[in-house]
């Protein structure tokens, strides 16, 4: 089912147009664009628009440095960060620049409607000035001493080592980080937003349900706090626009900054034909939606809504936050390797499994998310590759062979194919939702479900019953109609892969509505290899190239944990800690000897219908042609672990004791998969 169709405008931070994009960033437009992807497979009108954020004192200073104008240096970003995005499948509908003749005419119109209305005001300030340079200094360009703590080289506004925030006329020993001068304070006339004027509109906005609850508690603290007026304008020399009214006075980055996304949505209709009041003016029924890091809530939920009201435009539909991107539980690190640049991660893997394990990560929460590299391997070969791709290649194969391609006329199994189509209604509500870990796991569920149907009809023993064939036919086929809705609801995640099964398949590009009606007497392509698996090798080869020799100045470096202190006793753990382990009954379907480990044996386990590889070391004490068959308990949510054989996924438990290892077993009428209280 779909709703009546809406008409959505989306769009994404503007990244810096001096640095690349790498995997941090990648986790805001991987969420914006799966979530764009799923509105468009669902027939609504939908535009993701963004651009480059191409002003400001860094960008000039860049510039500068790489003997290149301001022009020349974003025009080459510009061009760095189409490709990058290109490449990670994210499909903008308008890719722009700040640094734009629309972006100049919004950021002059919306600064003079708030003028004519009384909401700019004008005085002088005293600010550090670079003598020699001939400039302000933005905080984060003077270094020296802190003044609680006196560590050396800290920035401007606070001290990475004792954590004080302070203004920059306090630090002891001041320097320019561009010259080295001392700075001097100077005055000068500055223009302010009066963002106060706006307090009672915030207020009622809030309420009305556009930020997720932690960015509306976040937004309370500043009103408590007051609402100050914003500093909006930039002495000269300055890299942006000059404000019409005040000569050798530019715009403040910020303020033209989220302009951009109506210029680069300006820029789209004149290309179009589209009518961009239908979207911006104040009585717009259309949806606009800003999806963006935490760090940044403070502009788009406190000044932007308030420059549009008071420049008579109409507010966002919603601001979505997300958290940031740690690597192995730290923040990105140049040192360790883990800050990776787009262009490196393509060079070693393929940018779907990225888009993949961020969705399995990412809900509608602001929490930080983890990139665990082991976790990531696991959930791409397991989940990818042995589960949905499986299934493909166990049935394809008979089809081309023995059917010419053709499939069944008939649905083997409606009922299966039906619940698999109920499925969907929570699935798109999950993606509708930014909940797209959850929508992960159930259509993983589905995934399992469908090769549990397989492995019960084992075509591969019917191919060889006289007389069976036409229930390999529909036993195939129905698994290849399970793959394909399988597939369609990974289409927002996985769009390259989806096209290649469309392909495969001889079908027209999938829509949200295609489930319905399954292929039946259909003829199908060759199958062939969909996706390989990810070795570890891959990605230590991205870490090193990664890896840069000096830590970056605004790294604090790591210290590595000391031995593991050794306590006889268990520590008293509390019910909720013990409620957290899931411990289920688990049949042993086969077990393994580990070529090059004397105490491991290699088990599959049976959990009621999933199967896991587990790795125990329980060689000592058990024959593994002894084991097939018995029951065992498992720990089923231990995080999967890459040992050297390959992925651990659970733990078994036995007691040990007086050199033995004893297996524990349930009575006999246990199942597999039931839960262990
Ligand atoms: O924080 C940043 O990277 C900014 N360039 C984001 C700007 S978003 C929008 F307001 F333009
Ligand atoms: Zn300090």
């Amino acid at each position: 089912m779909t709703d009546p169709a809406r008409r959505i405008l989306v769009t994404s931070a503007l990244p810096y147009a001096n640095g690349p994009i790498h995997i941090g960033h990648l986790v805001e437009y991987i969420q914006t664009d799966i979530w764009v992807r799923f509105q468009k497979l669902r027939g609504h009108e939908c535009y993701y628009l963004c651009a480059d954020d191409a002003h400001g004192t860094p960008i000039m200073l860049r510039a500068e440095q790489d003997g290149l104008s301001p022009e020349q240096l974003i025009d080459q970003v510009w061009q760095q960060h189409r490709a990058d995005f290109a490449h990670f499948l994210i499909e903008f509908d308008n890719y722009y620049s700040t640094h734009s003749p629309e972006n100049r005419h919004y950021a002059e119109l919306i600064y003079n409607r708030l003028n004519a209305a009384g909401h700019i005001s004008r005085r002088v300030i005293t600010q550090a000035y670079d003598p020699e340079k001939q400039m302000f200094l933005p905080d984060r360009f003077i270094k020296g001493d802190c003044p609680r703590c006196n560590a050396a080289d800290q920035y401007g506004d606070s001290c990475e080592h004792c954590g004080a925030t302070y203004s920059p006329t306090d630090l002891k020993n001041p320097r320019s980080v561009i010259s080295g001068a001392t700075p001097v304070l100077k005055e000068s006339l500055h223009l302010f937003f009066k963002l106060a004027d706006f307090e009672a509109m915030l207020k009622e906005w809030i309420v009305s349900g556009p930020v997720q609850l932690q960015m509306a508690n976040k937004l309370n603290e500043w009103f408590e706090a007051g609402l100050q007026e914003w500093d909006i304008s930039r002495d000269a020399p300055y890299w942006g626009f000059e404000i019409p009214d005040a000569p050798g006075k530019y715009f403040y980055v910020w303020l033209d900054a989220p302009i951009g996304y109506m210029a680069s949505f300006q820029n789209y209709c004149d290309r179009t034909g589209l009518k961009f009041a239908d979207f911006w003016s104040p009585d717009s029924t259309a949806e606009v939606y800003h999806f963006i890091g935490k760090d940044i809530a403070y502009f788009h939920i406190l000044f932007w809504p308030a420059e549009l009201t008071g420049a008579g435009f109409r507010k966002p539909t919603a601001v979505h936050c997300h958290g940031f991107l740690t690597v192995d539980g730290q923040k990105m690190s140049k040192s360790r390797g883990t800050f990776i640049k787009a262009r490196t991660y393509l060079q070693h893997l393929h940018p779907e499994y990225l888009r993949y394990y961020f969705a399995t990560k990412l809900n509608d929460g602001i929490d930080d998310l983890d990139l665990n590299f082991d976790d990531f391997l696991h959930r791409v070969n397991s989940d990818l590759v042995g589960k949905l791709v499986n299934i493909a290649s166990r049935s394809a194969g008979f089809i081309t062979r023995r059917f010419n391609g053709k499939l069944a006329e008939q649905l083997a199994e409606p009922a299966l194919y039906i619940d698999f189509i109920v499925a969907g209604d929570s699935i798109t509500q999950a993606y509708e939702g930014r909940e797209f870990g959850r929508a992960m796991r159930e259509i993983m569920a589905l995934a399992d479900r469908a090769n549990q149907y397989i492995d019960e009809k084992k075509p591969w023993t019917l191919a060889k019953q006289p007389g069976a064939e036409a229930e390999v036919q529909a036993v195939c086929s129905m698994g290849l109609n399970l793959f394909r809705l399988l597939i369609l609801y990974l289409k927002p995640v996985l769009p390259g892969l989806a096209e290649q099964v469309e392909q495969f398949l001889q079908i027209p590009p999938l829509r949200w509505d295609a489930g319905p009606n399954p292929l039946l007497g259909h003829a199908i392509a060759e199958f062939k290899p969909l996706m390989q698996r990810v070795e570890m090798a891959q990605i230590t080869a991205m870490i090193e190239d990664s890896r840069e020799s000096f830590p970056a100045a605004d790294e604090t470096p790591v210290k590595a944990p000391g031995p593991l202190a050794m306590d006889p006793i268990s520590p008293i753990i509390s019910i909720d800690d013990f409620t957290k382990l899931d411990f289920r009954v688990a049949r042993i379907v086969k077990a393994e000897t580990v070529t090059g480990a004397d105490k491991l044996v290699r088990l599959e386990l049976d959990l009621g219908g999933e199967t896991r590889q587990v790795f125990a070391g329980i060689k000592s004490a058990y024959a593994p042609e002894d084991l097939p068959g018995r029951l065992t308990v498992v720990v089923a949510n231990l995080a999967p672990r890459k040992m050297r054989f390959g992925v651990s996924e659970g733990m078994i438990l036995a007691a040990g004791g007086n050199g033995g290892i004893y297996l524990l077993s349930p009575d006999s009428g246990a199942e597999p998969g039931m839960r262990v209280k």
